[in-house]
């Protein structure tokens, strides 16, 4: 737990979209492994509403800053909006189990809206280690995903393929389209992050395959820190025992073929 101080915090592309970048300068920076989140307090007081789970999309070790990004939605993050650089806020963290950082080969990202954000650190990650990584994004309209980090994206010079529900952008349909339309090598890592159907047929599309799918299911958490029971996910070991999982603790990132979707 500590205070740490605001460098950044903008509003990135269209503003009627919401989509928020906050940086911060946080000893958080040198231990945060891709796909972890941190705990905010988005203000003091001591309504839970005003602690936020949020992933960390971006990790600088030589600033020691970490980057959130978030979608502006309900009264937790209007109230973390108004926070300004110089400001402090109570951050816990890092918390969770992230992702594999594959040692070779491609890694396949597959993102559905703002589930890009936290895959953000493994392809930073991956490309240190040497690999090869590509990107699959789906998002409603170019606007969307020009508002929720697409120049970020392009700053890491990777392959980025993209699919737009009304066609303004790449190709017209859904991220599962895109998939089917390409030719992936026959084995690697895949990570996926978006709505739970989304990330349900992605793992159901590389079942018969030999990749390796992870999934961060971080639209199911609650508060974060295991307290509300709000997260609790059914698993199932190779044999078909089922179990059940908090996406805070033993999550937010699981093998794809372990979640009972
Ligand atoms: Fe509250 Fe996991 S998010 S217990």
């Amino acid at each position: 737990l500590e205070d740490a101080k605001i460098v950044e915090h903008e509003i990135m592309g269209d503003p009627q979209l919401g989509m928020m970048r906050l940086v911060f300068k946080t000893e958080i920076a040198k231990e945060a492994h891709p796909g972890q989140f941190v705990q905010l307090k988005v203000s003091s007081g001591l309504d839970p509403l005003l602690r936020r789970p949020i992933s960390i999309a971006g990790v600088d070790t030589d600033k020691n800053e970490i980057t959130l990004l978030y979608r502006l939605k309900g009264k937790g993050t209007k109230v973390l909006a108004q926070a300004k650089p110089g400001d402090e806020l109570n951050l816990l963290g890092p918390l969770g189990q992230g992702f594999t950082i594959p040692q070779s080969g491609t890694l396949y990202l597959v993102a559905g809206g703002i589930g890009a954000f936290p895959l953000l650190p493994l392809a930073q990650k991956a490309l240190e280690q040497g690999v090869k990584v590509c990107l699959f994004w789906g998002g409603e309209n170019q606007r969307f995903l020009e508002s929720a980090g697409m120049h970020l994206w392009e700053d890491l010079g990777i392959t980025i393929e993209v699919s737009t529900m009304d066609g303004s952008m790449g190709i017209q349909g859904t991220v599962l389209d895109l998939l089917r339309n390409h030719e992936l090598t026959e084995s690697g890592q895949v990570a996926v992050c978006g709505p739970m159907m989304m990330m349900a047929s992605v793992n159901e599309f590389f079942k018969e395959t030999d990749f390796e799918v992870e999934a961060s299911l971080e639209e199911r958490m609650g508060c974060g820190v295991g307290a509300c029971l709000g997260c609790v996910c059914t698993l199932q070991d190779e044999q078909g025992k089922l179990r059940r999982g908090k996406v805070c603790k033993d999550g937010p990132v699981f093998k794809a073929k372990e979640v009972v979707w």
